[in-house]
């Protein structure tokens, strides 16, 4: 698919722009509202219980924050687009969050690890939104991008502490276990007609296959370089 060259600067000129651009404009940013908030639910709050000591639970609260917080920012631009409030929270509306958030966290080293490889995962899809062509979508992905790389440092810093001794190692790795395979998913369907469509208006740089490829190498090195731990097969 050729792309289109184009550049929205601000909502009031998304009206002007091509109905097929605003419609893909509008799945991203419906998508990024559902997940941020469905993963701060599920993931996120339910963790500040799990988190040891009053050092871990402060940080566990930040992170808790900014993942509503992530919800918001999205959420906010989402209603100043024309997006239907329902449609951008999970529950309301028929769109069900990514399958990953489907893992069942039962233990502080499981949040950990979510924190260390699908934050990074969440880095990935970020980036790609800073080069975005719908400039206030590419305002919000900057302001993330230093929240979602504390949370991967929350993730590394967390884990590292854990794998200090070996009941915690064996913990990171069964958790690296059940929740990695999983993730290469996230990206998507390859040759997916969402992302060529992104792609054709300027709205992704990226295909599904080129960032799950980062993913992966990115994953690798975080448990196997810094951890020493072992990655399993994708799924
Ligand atoms: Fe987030
Ligand atoms: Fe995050």
């Amino acid at each position: 698919m050729e792309t289109v060259s184009i550049e929205v600067k601000t909502v009031a000129e998304l009206a002007n722009a091509p109905a097929e651009y605003r419609e893909a404009a509008s799945k991203i940013v419906r998508s990024h509202a559902i997940n941020e908030l469905y993963g701060a639910q599920v993931f996120d709050e339910p963790a500040v219980a799990f988190a040891p000591t009053p050092y871990w639970k402060w940080l566990t609260c930040r992170v808790a924050m900014e993942e509503y917080g992530h919800h918001q920012r999205f959420f906010r631009l989402g209603q100043k687009m024309g997006i239907a409030p329902e449609t951008m929270i999970p529950g309301k509306t028929d769109k069900r969050p990514l399958s990953i958030f489907e893992f069942t966290m039962r233990s502080w080293p499981e949040f950990c690890v979510i924190k260390l490889l699908a934050d990074m995962a969440e880095i990935i899809q970020v980036e790609d939104l800073m080069e975005c062509t719908f400039r206030p979508l590419r305002d919000e992905a900057a302001k993330t991008m230093p929240e979602e790389k504390f949370h991967a440092g929350f993730g590394l810093r967390s884990c590292t502490e854990l794998c200090r001794t070996e009941d915690g190692r064996r913990d990171v790795q069964a958790a690296i276990d059940a929740l990695f395979p999983g993730m290469p998913a996230f990206f998507g369907q390859p040759r997916s007609k969402n992302n060529a469509l992104y792609r054709k208006w300027g709205l992704k740089q990226h295909t599904n296959e080129a960032m799950r490829a980062d993913y992966l190498e990115r994953a690798r090195v975080l448990v196997e370089d810094k951890l020493g731990l072992k990655l399993p097969a994708p799924a």
